[in-house]
């Protein structure tokens, strides 16, 4: 018998190392030859531990199991797929994985992520040999014509942000992976490094093959010890399989991969303090121009992309630009790998084509909230996203609707808030971010985060309210045009939604609505 129980950090954190020593140990008291293969997660996370057998059906789901659970489950026959409270049935008929459309995640807990032959099988390294079959500008092309836009947040075409480095005379290039998934509620990036890494290494080498690079980097935060280790671990099966290293897949390109760990600062997520903290100095933003396209790490050009951005790149190479491009709607092609999480009833990655509905992500998947209580906002994009109230759940998730609507997508974490919120103790909760994470450069952000916190705190005081919401709204306005990067400029997002969407929850508390 074959059973698969996640590796995934998310996985063992409620215990699923126990749940695959048990299944070993139930399996031998039966006196039955099992195959525990630790897979990605399959981001059904409110199942996890799920434990999957393998059965003539397809591979039968349980969940969520404890370890205690798997004697009883054994002697109800689970290795054979049998009916139990716990059995959740065939994987791949359950409404939540059937009704997404797993492009990127495609193989996330399906295989053995350090197996490259299960990677193979499941269609990896298809979309390296294609590109190595095509000149440099032609990948660049293919990446463009896709529609592919920077996943990190920002949405930025990859394809014209490779053509910029392509164009670049410099013999030495690099590619460096973003992934310090700073966002609050996101954790995509993380199953993807843990889940299916060849999957990076395959994107990131297909990147170096387009720009000319020899070497790249992945910036992982230190908060992520299961990732560091398995990318650690895939990069060096990758060497020995040719996949990496002089002549990779038998032609003329070189390209090496390292993993380098960060130290805990939200601000190394933005791309200039990501290359200076690379460079082994301090974690401070960079004024641009120039880009790291042109002038990046060690002044050298350099393409900058987020995991999900670069983990895509394989598939768009192996089934072709157009099928990439059929999805989605507008600017906005292709899938995304939402995320769902706070008080949700069903959280964890939902894969499908933009333009899905808020609702849908959110009542559908979602199933409302954890505590059983009204959803009343969600907060879409990270600590610097808007909060949205229910009346604008209807609003498709897409890049440039989410701009008009004041918000925006980010990574695509969706956080969920049932009615006990208190609103403006989360707008005070953005500047409070803001200013402990701050790096210090400029002054919009520096001291602007710090006067915000105390301006809040005496809105609720009832100390001037008019006066003061008016500061309050000054000071958004120079933040967002001030700041030098995002982490001030996108501070007052979360803050004037909380105001203009829940504006009850800033009168006084004395009078008793807070
Ligand atoms: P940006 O709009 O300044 O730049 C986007 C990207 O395009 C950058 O890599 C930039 O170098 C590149 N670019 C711009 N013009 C270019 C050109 N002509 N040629 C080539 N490349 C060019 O946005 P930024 O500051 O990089 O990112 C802000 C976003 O980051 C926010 O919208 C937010 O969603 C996201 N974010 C994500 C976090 C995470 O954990 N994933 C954390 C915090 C923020
Ligand atoms: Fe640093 Fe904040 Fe200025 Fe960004 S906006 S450069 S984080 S001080």
């Amino acid at each position: 018998v074959r059973v698969y129980v996640p590796r995934d950090s998310a996985a063992r954190s409620v215990g699923a190392d126990a749940v695959a020593e048990a299944v070993r140990k139930a399996a031998a008291d039966q006196g039955r030859p099992v195959e525990v293969v630790r897979n990605g997660s399959r981001g059904m996370l409110s199942v996890e531990p799920l434990v999957e057998v393998v059965t003539a059906e397809g591979r039968v789901g349980y969940g969520p199991v404890a370890p205690e659970a798997v004697p009883i489950l054994a002697a109800a026959g689970f290795l054979d797929g049998a009916d139990h409270p716990l059995r959740l049935g065939v994987m791949d008929e359950l409404p939540w994985l059937a009704r997404q459309n797993r492009v990127t995640f495609a193989r996330v807990g399906i295989t053995d992520p350090l197996s490259p032959e299960d990677y193979e099988r499941h269609g990896g390294i298809a979309g390296l040999r294609r590109a190595l079959e095509l000149p440099p500008a032609d990948v660049v092309a293919a990446v463009t014509e896709s529609g592919l836009r920077g996943r990190g947040g920002a949405g930025f075409p990859a394809g014209i942000k490779w053509k910029t480095v392509l164009e670049c005379a410099d013999e030495l290039k690099f590619v460096c992976c973003n992934a310090d998934e700073g966002d609050s509620g996101t954790f995509a990036d993380r199953m993807v490094m843990e889940g299916d890494p060849f999957m990076l290494i395959e994107g990131m080498t297909i990147a170096a093959h387009a720009v000319g690079a020899r070497e790249g980097y992945i910036y992982i935060r230190s908060e992520y010890p299961d990732a560091v280790a398995t990318m650690r671990a895939a990069i060096s099966v990758a060497r020995e399989r040719g996949w990496l290293g002089e002549h990779i897949l038998g032609s003329e390109l070189r390209f090496d991969l390292h993993v380098r760990v960060g130290a805990g600062a939200y601000i190394c997520g933005e791309e200039t303090s990501m290359l200076e903290s690379l460079e082994g100095k301090r974690g401070m933003v960079r004024a641009k121009p120039p880009i790291p396209a042109i002038e990046g790490l060690f002044g050298k050009p350099t393409v900058v992309n987020n995991v999900l951005t670069l983990a895509t790149v394989p598939v768009i190479l192996a089934n072709g630009a157009q099928a990439y491009q059929e999805l989605g709607v507008e600017r906005s092609r292709g899938t995304q790998v939402f995320q769902l999480g706070g008080n949700v009833a069903r959280g964890g990655i939902v894969e499908t084509a933009f333009g899905i509905t808020l609702r849908e992500l959110v009542e559908d998947f979602g199933g409302g909230t954890l505590s059983g209580r009204p959803v009343r906002t969600v907060q879409v994009g990270g600590p610097l996203g808007a909060y949205l109230p229910t009346s604008m759940f209807d609003l498709p998730m897409e890049y440039e609707a989410f701009a008009a609507a004041g918000a925006m997508l980010g990574h695509g974490g969706v956080v969920v808030f049932d009615d006990s919120v208190d609103m403006a103790s989360q707008a005070r909760f953005a500047m409070e971010f803001c200013a402990a994470e701050s790096c210090g450069k400029c002054t919009p952000c520096r001291v602007g985060s710090v006067r915000g916190v105390e301006v809040i705190d005496r809105i609720v005081a009832g100390e001037q309210r008019d006066e003061n919401l008016a500061l309050l709204e000054d000071l958004c306005e120079l933040m967002t045009d001030g700041s030098l990067c995002a982490m001030g400029g996108l501070t007052p997002m979360p803050v004037r939604s909380a105001i203009t969407h829940f504006s009850d929850d800033f009168l006084a508390r004395e009078e008793g609505t807070a």
